[in-house]
C-alpha cells in the first residue's frame, strides 16, 4: 500500500487480535517517530515501548476509550492492546509547545504501523499521575499521549457528514461497528481565498441501489476498503399504508470519476459471498470454503 492508500484506510482501532507484536516491529515503529518533523529540530520527545502483558494490563486501566460511546467503544476482554508506545516530553529539552512534534510523530507511529498491518489508537485521556508511577519514569518526562497497538479485530467505516453541520459523534451500528463520520472535502476545501473550486469538489454519482442495508454496508465496507470513497443515502421509495410503514433503500454514492471502478469492484463484490465461519470471500454457488473448508450455508439451527 502506497502511503496515501494508507491514509485513507487507517481508522482508530479499539479491538484487537490477542497476538504479539515483535519487539523489533515496535522499536521500527519509534523510529518512525524519532524521523518526524520537530520545531527547531530540539526533539524533545521520548518513547516508552510497553510489550510486557502484566505491564499493558497495568497501562490499560490508566486509559480511556471513545468517550461518545463510553463504556460500549472500550476494548473488550480478550481483545485489549498487546503493545503500547507511550509518548513523554523531556521537560529538560522544551518545556512547552511540544504539541506540534507530538502530533506529527505520533501519525507517523501510526501509519508505519499500519504499513505492518497493526492498527492503532491515539490516546490522551490517560491517569497520568497513575501510568507515570507503574513505569517509574523520573520527573523530567510529560507524558502526552499513548499509541495503542494491536493486531485489528474490527474494521470501523468513514461516514461522509451528510450535513456541513451534521453530528461529528461516532456511533456503534446494531452489530457493534463503528462509524466515524468525517466532514465532506467539498465542505472543508478553499481555493486562492475563502473561495469554492468548485472543480475539486467531488461530484457523487450513483453507483448501486439497496434496500438491504446490511448488504450496502458490506459493499461500502468493500468499496473503500479498496480505496474509493462512498456515501450512503437513505431514500424513500414506496408510501405504504400506514400499518406497514415506510420502506426505504439505500443508494450508494461514488465520485463521478470513480464510477467505472466501483462498478466493476460492486460485480465482483456481489458474486462472492461471506463465510460464515473464518470470513472469507468465496465465489457465490460454492458450497464449501476454499479457505477453511466448512459449509458456506448459514446454519439454520441457529
Ligand atoms: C489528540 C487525540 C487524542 C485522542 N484521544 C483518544 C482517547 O483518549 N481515547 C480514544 O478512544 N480515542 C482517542 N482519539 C481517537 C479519536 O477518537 C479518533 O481519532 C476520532 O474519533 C476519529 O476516528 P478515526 O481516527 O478513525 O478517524 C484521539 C485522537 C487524537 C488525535
Amino acid at each position: 500500500m502506497n502511503i496515501h492508500e494508507l491514509i485513507l484506510k487507517r481508522r482508530s482501532i479499539r479491538r484487537f487480535k490477542s497476538k504479539d507484536i515483535a519487539f523489533d516491529v515496535l522499536k521500527k515503529l519509534v523510529n518512525a517517530g524519532r524521523l518526524a518533523p520537530s520545531a527547531a529540530n530540539m526533539q524533545p520527545l521520548e518513547y516508552i515501548v510497553v510489550d510486557d502483558p502484566e505491564l499493558t494490563e497495568r497501562v490499560f486501566n490508566t486509559l480511556k476509550w471513545a468517550g461518545y460511546i463510553a463504556p460500549a467503544g472500550n476494548p473488550p476482554a480478550g481483545e485489549e492492546p498487546v503493545a503500547y508506545i507511550v509518548i513523554a516530553i523531556n521537560m529538560e529539552i522544551k518545556s512547552s509547545g511540544a504539541d506540534k512534534d507530538i502530533g506529527a510523530a505520533a501519525e507517523n507511529i501510526i501509519l508505519a504501523a499500519l504499513a505492518e498491518e497493526i492498527g492503532s489508537c491515539w490516546i490522551e485521556t490517560i491517569d497520568r499521575p497513575k501510568l507515570k508511577a507503574i513505569l517509574e519514569l523520573p520527573d523530567k518526562l510529560s507524558i502526552n499521549s499513548v499509541i495503542a497497538l494491536g493486531y485489528p479485530n474490527e474494521q470501523p467505516l468513514i461516514e461522509e457528514l451528510a450535513q456541513p453541520d451534521g453530528s461529528i459523534k461516532y456511533w456503534n451500528d446494531e452489530t457493534g461497528r463503528l462509524h466515524v463520520p468525517k466532514r465532506q472535502l467539498a465542505n472543508i476545501l478553499y481555493r486562492n481565498g475563502y473561495i469554492r473550486p468548485e472543480a475539486a469538489v467531488p461530484q457523487w454519482v450513483l453507483a448501486c441501489e439497496n434496500s438491504v442495508e446490511e448488504e450496502a454496508y458490506l459493499i461500502k465496507g468493500f468499496l473503500e476498503n479498496n480505496g474509493i470513497p462512498c456515501v450512503l443515502e437513505a431514500v424513500k421509495f414506496h408510501e405504504m399504508p400506514v400499518n406497514f410503514g415506510q420502506l426505504s433503500k439505500l443508494r450508494l454514492m461514488v465520485p463521478k470519476e470513480k464510477l467505472a471502478e466501483a462498478q466493476a469492484l460492486i460485480q465482483e463484490r456481489i458474486s462472492q459471498t461471506e463465510c460464515p465461519a473464518c470470513g472469507a470471500l468465496c465465489p457465490v454457488g460454492d458450497l464449501i470454503c476454499k479457505y477453511c473448508g466448512k459449509s458456506l450455508e448459514d446454519d439454520e439451527d441457529e
